[in-house]
């Protein structure tokens, strides 16, 4: 199983989650969030205060899944999140070494 924690610009949110749904993801966590980036948060013109962070909002979502179709959520991801401007955000994958369902006890891929 992977984790994958994507920062994604907000009005994105409901394309990828079209898209995720069509690949049979079933949980999701999703968070609104502040952040920056390699500008520092800084968008368009920069005056001074070379040193200072803005953080601009984001929204992530974290999504755990079977490890084989780790690769297409990260695909849908990737499509539906893009502009191709400076802050369509980041995508990091992690390995997940359980997963309990509280309610049944199930545990595994059953348990997503
Ligand atoms: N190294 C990082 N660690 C944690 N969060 C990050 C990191 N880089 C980016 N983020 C998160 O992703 C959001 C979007 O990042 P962003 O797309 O601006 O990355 P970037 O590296 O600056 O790429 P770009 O040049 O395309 O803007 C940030 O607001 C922040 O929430
Ligand atoms: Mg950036």
């Amino acid at each position: 199983m992977r984790k994958i924690d994507a920062i994604i610009r907000p009005d994105k949110l409901n394309e990828i989650k079209a898209g995720l749904a069509k690949l049979g993801v079933r949980g999701m966590t999703v968070s609104e969030v502040f952040g920056c980036g390699l500008q520092k948060g800084h968008i368009g013109v920069y005056r001074g205060k070379e040193y200072s962070i803005n953080l601009l909002p984001k929204v992530k979502i974290e999504v755990v899944v079977p490890a084989g179709i780790a690769g297409d959520v990260v695909k849908v991801i990737a499509e539906y999140g893009r502009t191709g401007n400076i802050g369509d955000g980041k995508i990091f994958i992690y390995p997940v070494s359980q997963v309990y369902r509280i309610r049944t006890g199930e545990s595994g891929s059953a348990a997503l």
